[in-house]
């Protein structure tokens, strides 16, 4: 009894404690607490992975276009597998495709996997892995591309797209070109390079913090259609990092680690060309890659070859002239070569050639059409630009440094955002269509259209 009364001590309430609490009272109570907040961060963390779904998600080309498709998204656990179901569009039974993790550049990690032994030109459903056990991405369709000259389909070039919402106001066309490219749906999606513009658009920082915005902000296109980059000046040169960049594409290994690839569509074959500097032409052995790939596609019977680029060998506006060096060397090239189509970006207005031939030399245009052209035409230039993001050197489009276009120019306008369409027939047709986006929600209005047949234009 001596011994209790030691134990016990009085409160100011008069009320009786025990002087020492049972060590298992002790314990009981510590394992509780622990208990709870282990189990409420595991919640939290459950709770905040459920409101991020798997993102970034995208679709792009490694292997045969007609019979496989490679997609690619973002989770925020490292230890979600990589997993797509897919089944054809109207099935009910999911198959199952796996694959492998690859760095994510920020949190998480992206995963990349490859669906094999698809039916050509078909359309499938299908979902990516999420976190936690019963996490999907939302139900979208992806399709194969027609075997050569059996069906149509649709291609879309855009650039110099920048962040929507920027501080200084310059991507005023930046939503609207991405939401009227998703109501397009083309099969592919050619991205021309100058995406996040890291080095006056810092609100998302490390440059990854940018890339994943990116990668966003596209994914209402390509995570229904394929999409294929070229980088530009900003990736390569501006405060960016190329490697960071490419590491998110999934590119054929091509030549120059990915720098420069090429792949087949049904019958037209396009050539990814890393061409980045405003007046530096491209190495001799980039120029050696690029005539064998064409040689080769033309030599495998490709109906149509088309390069694509950032950089412009024509190019009027005063915020990023012509780069003469390319235009010496890829003039012949092309012409020599067979090509009818050239896309490139980089000075933010929209400007197309007649086609041309002895490219640098007298460029003689070959037709004083604006609308039809044939197989013995020369080589017709496009500049799309900008896709998005006004230019920083006028804080507007381009300025064309003469109200006289040259002599070359078969249309240009400085007074929209815009994006190219090419419509590939497997008749032997491909019917190129320019859009012009205000920004402000207004429809967008076809600026230039023309095609090049396999036949003979009419006279009309
Ligand atoms: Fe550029």
């Amino acid at each position: 009894m001596a011994r209790r009364m030691k134990e016990k001590r009085s409160t100011a309430s008069g009320l009786t404690l025990p002087r020492r609490l049972p060590r298992w009272l002790i314990v009981a109570v510590l394992t509780l607490t622990l208990l709870f907040l282990g189990a409420t961060a595991a919640y939290s963390a459950y709770k905040s992975h459920r409101r991020r779904p798997p993102d970034q998600i995208h679709l792009a080309w490694l292997q045969n276009p007609a019979t496989t498709m490679t997609v690619v998204w973002r989770t925020y656990r490292d230890d979600t597998p990589s997993v797509v179901e897919y089944r054809l569009q109207g099935a009910t039974e999911w198959q199952q495709a796996v694959g492998t993790h690859l760095p994510s550049g920020t949190n998480g990690v992206l995963h990349d996997v490859t669906i094999e032994d698809l039916t050509p030109n078909t359309t499938y459903e299908y979902r990516v892995k999420g976190d936690y056990w019963n996490i999907w991405s939302n139900v979208a369709t992806l399709r194969t591309a027609p075997l050569p000259n059996t069906g149509s389909f649709d291609v879309v070039y855009v650039a110099d797209t920048g962040l929507v919402g920027r501080k200084d106001g310059l991507a005023t066309g930046t939503q609207q070109i991405v939401d009227e490219i998703a109501k397009l749906n083309p099969l592919l999606v050619l991205a021309g390079g100058d995406y996040a513009y890291y080095d006056r658009d810092r609100r998302y920082k490390p440059l990854d913090q940018a890339i994943d915005v990116w990668f966003n902000q596209m994914m209402p296109i390509a995570h229904q259609s394929v999409m294929m980059p070229t980088f530009g000046n900003h990736e390569a040169l501006l405060s960016e990092n190329i490697s960071l960049w490419a590491q998110r594409f999934a590119t054929p290994e091509g030549f120059d680690d990915h720098r420069n690839y090429s792949f087949d569509v049904g019958n037209a074959h396009f050539v990814s060309i890393f061409a980045i500097y405003e007046q530096q032409g491209l190495p001799k052995a980039t120029l050696k890659w690029i005539e064998d790939d064409i040689k080769a596609a033309k030599d495998s019977g490709k109906q149509w070859i088309i390069p694509f680029m950032h950089v412009s060998a024509f190019a009027e506006g005063a915020s990023h002239p012509s780069n003469l060096a390319l235009r010496a060397q890829l003039g012949p090239l092309f012409e020599r070569t067979g090509v009818k189509l050239v896309l490139s970006s980089h000075d933010q207005a929209y400007e197309r050639t007649y086609p041309l031939v002895d490219v640098p030399n007298a460029m003689t245009p070959t037709s004083t059409s604006k609308t039809c052209y044939t197989q013995n035409d020369g080589v017709t230039w496009i500049k799309t630009s900008p896709g998005g993001k006004k230019s920083n050197k006028s804080e507007a489009f381009s300025i064309f440094k003469n109200p006289t276009p040259p002599a070359w120019t078969a249309y240009r306008n400085n007074t929209m955002h815009v994006f190219t369409q090419l419509h590939v027939e497997p008749a032997g047709e491909v019917r190129v269509k320019t859009f012009g986006v205000k920004g402000d929600g207004s429809p967008p209005v076809v600026l230039d259209a023309f095609k090049y047949i396999t036949g003979t234009c009419s006279s009309s």
